[in-house]
């Protein structure tokens, strides 16, 4: 019993570290592009563009985060930015701004 409970306590921790680069091709890249450039399917709202230095000087990682969390519309944006991190951890989600950060030029 205890190792079967402690089995689920890791594979609880492991799968909440999913790897953000594959989370990003399954779930950001086909409104944000492949590399990051908001070029992915065209949209009345262009996705944002993770490659631009202005984008990063522009917002903290919290509204970063929030954004991924709650979506556009939670900070203020478009709500064509779904809250696909509604349900992701605190860790999760500053892996997936620390992964969005490796598009910068
Ligand atoms: C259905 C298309 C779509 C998908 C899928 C999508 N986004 Fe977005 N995203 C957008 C659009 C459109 C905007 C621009 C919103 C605006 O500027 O009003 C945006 C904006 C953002 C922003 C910037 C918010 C800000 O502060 O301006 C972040 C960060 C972001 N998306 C992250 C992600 C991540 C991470 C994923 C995958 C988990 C993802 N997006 C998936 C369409 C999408």
């Amino acid at each position: 019993m205890r190792h079967l409970f402690i089995a689920s306590l890791f594979f609880a921790s492991t799968s909440a570290f999913a790897d953000s680069a594959s989370d990003y091709a399954a779930q950001c890249a086909s409104c944000h592009g492949a590399s990051g450039a908001g070029d992915g399917t065209p949209l009345p709202v262009t996705p944002a563009n993770f490659q631009e230095a202005a984008f990063w000087s522009s917002r903290t990682d919290d509204q970063v985060k929030g954004a991924i969390k709650g979506g556009g519309a939670s900070v203020g944006k478009s709500p064509m930015m779904p809250p696909l991190g509604a349900a992701w951890s605190d860790a999760q989600l500053d892996a997936m701004v620390a992964y969005l950060k490796t598009f910068k030029k």
